[in-house]
């Protein structure tokens, strides 16, 4: 049976020596950030926080900051598997005769399994209220020059005001008082776009914070999906078994029945407020910017809730290693768009909008350049400032291998391009103005003539069969 929840996911930490209890009192203001920041930076373990001062509920964070965890969590070793479902699903042809039909039954039924089950009750419905306040969550002050507290691992869902599209984000939340705080969900975020549309028609927008559910649902959310898909389906796609919702109380929206908290209400698109400054995972304080105002109508919750967090920071943080599997999970997905695309990394130092690196199988010249403006046109890899498109023979994991090719393969006014005025990652640091900068593509892959190339392609050093041969034979007498 796959994880159903935060206490199931802490259960498999534990007995996988991957999680820590700490049972001294700790504050979470900053003091539990900083514990969580040292024991990332040492590469340690998953944190929960037994005894957190003036509140009654416990604090779980570094719960996905290890490969490891993450495999535990979303029970697979090779992350690949969950964009090659999707890819599966869309090559299904739906058969025609009887006797096809049979046959295909269990890829279909394979499929259903993952849709959603909405409940009348869950673990999360033991308790409801209309009195509520985030005065009552553990939530961290992480940084000293942070506005205020904000929730970093909240899952946000909406509705698409049209098509009814259900999605979930993780955005970060300031708490402004008892019952408000401020949407961070950026421009080119899903929630944002909810959130417009919701505006043009004149409307606030329902919107649902979860804290908690399954370890896929987690994942679910902070997962670039393609437009259209159900973030619920998704979940359920990841984990090979559909998730259970529930109805929220006070709102139209279905929320996951296994979450330890369910904070219901609305953003108010009108009600503009300036959010931040917050230590962001740039390694720097995101400015103060506006973003929309979210009011607390109710809220739901386990008797025994775990609060569960992560800090941002300089990489190499916890989002470094989520970043890592979204990256594996979606190569298929990126393949099966461009399919001469072998590999892709986006290094977690350059805190993943910064930098990709690109492996591809050219054909034809230009091709690079065809793959780069491919991957600006979708989705989230939009947002990315730096692509570096390198052939088959090269390691995109290996930074040496990479810069071997950047400096013996592109030449620097043939091969670099630079389009101005794009749309960029919010948190940018560098760009010239917030969501709009430019982008640099650097076509690192083997020039020929074709692609007017008149110099003799040099030969690469290669040792030959003869004398490979007899080191291999004589390895062991040289006494190395
Ligand atoms: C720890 C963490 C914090 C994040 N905070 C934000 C945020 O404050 N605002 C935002 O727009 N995206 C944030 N993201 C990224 C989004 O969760 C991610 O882009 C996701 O794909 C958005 O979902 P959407 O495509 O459905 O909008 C964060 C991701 C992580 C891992």
């Amino acid at each position: 049976m796959p994880i159903k929840d935060i206490h199931e996911f802490i259960t498999e930490l534990e007995n996988n020596g991957e999680l820590k209890r700490v049972k001294t009192e700790v504050d979470s203001n900053l003091e539990i950030a900083e514990i969580l920041r040292r024991e990332m930076y040492s590469k340690g373990s998953a944190i929960l926080f037994e005894n957190v001062k003036g509140y009654d509920m416990p604090v779980l964070g570094n719960a996905f900051g290890s490969m490891k965890r993450l495999e535990i969590g979303l029970e697979m070793t090779d992350f690949t598997e969950i964009g090659q479902r999707i890819v599966d699903m869309t090559k299904m042809d739906i058969p025609s005769g009887f006797l096809n039909k049979i046959k295909k039954l269990p890829e279909l039924s394979k499929m259903a399994s993952s849709f959603p089950k909405t409940e009348t009750s869950g673990p999360v419905t033991e308790i409801t209220s209309t009195d509520a306040s985030f005065d009552d969550l553990p939530i961290l002050k992480s940084w000293p020059n942070d506005a205020g507290r904000f929730i970093t691992l909240g899952l946000v869902a909406t509705k698409h005001p049209e098509t009814g599209i259900r999605n979930l984000g993780v955005y970060r939340m300031q708490v402004i008082d008892k019952t408000h705080v401020l949407m961070h969900w950026q421009k080119h975020k899903r929630g944002a776009h909810h959130g417009d549309i919701s505006k043009d028609r004149g409307e606030k927008i329902p919107v649902a914070i979860i804290i908690g559910g399954e370890p896929a649902t987690i994942f679910s959310s902070i997962a670039p999906v393609p437009e259209g898909l159900d973030k619920y389906l998704f979940a359920g796609i990841t984990r090979k078994e559909g998730i259970k919702t529930v109805k929220c109380k006070t709102i139209d929206l279905d929320v996951p029945a296994n979450a330890e908290i369910v904070l219901e209400g609305y953003v108010d698109p009108e009600d503009i407020r300036d959010e931040g400054p917050f230590g962001d995972h740039t390694g720097y304080y995101t400015p103060a910017e506006p973003f929309p105002t979210f009011t607390l109508t109710g809220i739901m919750r386990r008797k025994d809730p775990i609060y569960i967090t992560t800090v941002v920071g300089k990489p190499i943080l916890e989002d470094a290693y989520i970043g890592k599997v979204i990256e594996r999970s979606f190569l298929p997905l990126i393949r099966m768009l461009h399919p001469e695309i072998v590999d892709y990394s986006m290094p977690a130092a350059g805190w993943f909008q910064g930098l990709a690196i690109i492996s591809i199988k050219k054909r034809y010249p230009g091709q690079a350049k065809k793959v780069m403006m491919g991957l600006w046109g979708m989705g989230q890899l939009s947002l990315t400032k730096t692509f570096v498109v390198v052939d088959d023979d090269i390691n995109v994991h290996d930074m040496n291998d990479v810069i071997w090719a950047i400096t013996t393969r592109a030449d620097a006014a043939r091969d670099t391009i630079i389009i101005n005025n794009t749309p960029t990652d919010t948190l940018d640091p560098a760009s010239p103005l917030v969501n709009l900068g430019s982008k640099m593509g650097i076509d690192a892959t083997q020039k020929t003539k074709e692609d007017g190339y008149e110099r003799e392609v040099q030969q690469l050093v290669k040792v030959d069969d003869e004398t490979k041969n007899l080191v291999d034979s004589k390895w062991s007498d040289y006494g190395l």
